[in-house]
């Protein structure tokens, strides 16, 4: 059956034929059935480069040998004991040589668990409420972090079903801007409990910080009693063997973490501080639980994936998308922003650096630019409002092929707009 078919075939199951909303584009998603290395397959068998790769946890490309062979092994052992494993301290103990000031943490089964236990405790710890998160930032699909700006210094839901009782403790401020972050905490004295963020923005294209923003964000919240929270669900072992916080040198009290560290199984993370971790139960008395957690597949996975990386030169990685965006950098009506391994290109001139710059950005032809690259073979994921990624098993070749791809793209699409090359 084609891709067609098929969506014709899961509308009659899913909602919208997808069980994930991002993974539809108009006027159906094609159904991919194998990838191996930087390449993915679709039903027709048609070969694509992929930069979407699961939506980021594949640094080391599909269906790794290594990998998949300990999954082999794992499986003829069990894939489920619901009991304490080895396995989890191994992982564990590989995350903890990346990420020092993780001092006691907690596997979960997705990202989006991770940040829902994560405020939960901090929220325990200070016994406080409010939560602070940045418009455009991105943390999973639970209540308290679905939420947009609203009127004055009220937040209100991004989808309905969510109770206003519920976002009305999350205060929203833009990425970049210290004297909107210093307002709502004046505004909201002795109420916060914690700030969470994404140091660097990916779910909104990539978003880098301003010189010392990070750092600044760190002094007010540690002088105002706030916890600070880095969401590294995306950026966690992505651009080193590690943290953010090494390359920008600010530590958060709390991190979560997903994605790469199952090595493409699900699973998410969060810990930092042993004062705060211990309030977790049966240490202490904050719920936190979960059937699957620390299951034997993904942590394996992720034991194999994070013993690879340590042993890679991750300024190959981060070069490569050097290689790929120095040319296309110079398009017209353009503008790329990227952090290592991560990497966005928005259809605007001006630089990108907030939610009100991003969203001036033009998603029709960004569609367009999208819809090419399909046509070529190259799978980006679908949205302007998510991130590209390289994997450690992409070629010069597909790197070469792919800039130009997009350069032909780019030039279709600024002649189509009647704008004419300098
Ligand atoms: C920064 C960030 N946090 C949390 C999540 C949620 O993770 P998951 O999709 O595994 O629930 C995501 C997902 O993309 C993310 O990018």
């Amino acid at each position: 059956m084609n891709s067609e078919n098929l969506y014709n075939l899961a509308k009659q199951y899913f909602p919208g034929g997808v069980n994930s909303p991002v993974r539809y584009y108009a006027p159906y998603p094609i159904f991919m059935s194998r990838g191996y290395g930087s390449k993915i397959y679709d039903v027709d068998n048609k070969e694509y480069i992929d930069y979407c790769l699961g939506f980021g946890p594949l640094i080391l490309g599909h269906s790794n040998d290594r990998v998949k062979e300990k999954m082999k092994e794992a499986m003829d052992r069990s894939w489920l004991l619901g009991t304490p494993t080895e396995y989890e301290i191994n992982l564990a103990k590989l995350i903890r040589a990346g990420i020092p000031n993780l001092k006691l943490m907690r596997f979960t089964n997705s990202g989006t668990e991770a940040t829902m236990h994560v405020i939960r405790v901090a929220r325990a710890f200070t016994n406080k409420m409010k939560i602070i998160k940045v418009l455009g930032g991105y943390h999973g699909a639970h209540d308290s972090v679905l939420a947009k700006a609203g009127s004055g210094a009220v937040s209100i839901p991004s989808s309905p079903g969510i109770p206003e009782e519920v976002t009305k403790n999350t205060l929203l401020v833009d990425y970049n801007n210290i004297a909107k972050l210093e307002e709502i905490i004046n505004k909201n004295k002795n109420s916060i409990a914690a700030m969470i963020l994404e140091p660097v923005l990916g779910n909104i294209g990539v978003i880098t910080p301003d010189n010392d923003y990070l750092a600044q964000v760190r002094e007010i919240t540690e002088k105002n009693d706030i916890l600070l929270i880095f969401d590294e669900v995306i950026t966690g072992f992505r651009n080193r063997f590690g943290s953010v916080q090494d390359h920008f040198k600010v530590y958060a009290d709390l991190i979560t973490l997903g994605k790469i560290i199952g090595g493409g199984l699900p699973i998410g993370a969060f810990g930092g501080r042993d004062d705060i971790m211990k309030k977790i139960s049966p240490e202490g008395n904050v719920y936190e639980a979960g059937t699957f957690s620390g299951n034997p597949l993904s942590i394996i996975a992720g034991t194999e994936t994070l013993s690879i990386l340590k042993e890679q030169d991750y300024s190959i990685l981060n070069n490569n998308v050097e290689l790929l965006t120095q040319k296309i950098s110079n398009e017209l009506n353009i503008a790329i922003n990227r952090f290592g391994s991560m990497y966005q290109i928005f259809f605007k001139t001006e630089p990108v650096r907030d939610y009100a710059t991003a969203m001036k950005s033009d998603a029709t032809k960004f569609f367009k630019f999208f819809k090419l690259l399909l046509k070529e073979g190259i799978y980006l994921p679908p949205s302007q409002y998510e991130t590209n990624f390289l994997s450690f098993a992409h070629t010069n070749k597909d790197l070469e092929f792919t800039s130009a791809a997009m350069i032909k793209a780019i030039e279709m699409i600024n002649n189509d707009n009647g704008s004419k090359r300098q």
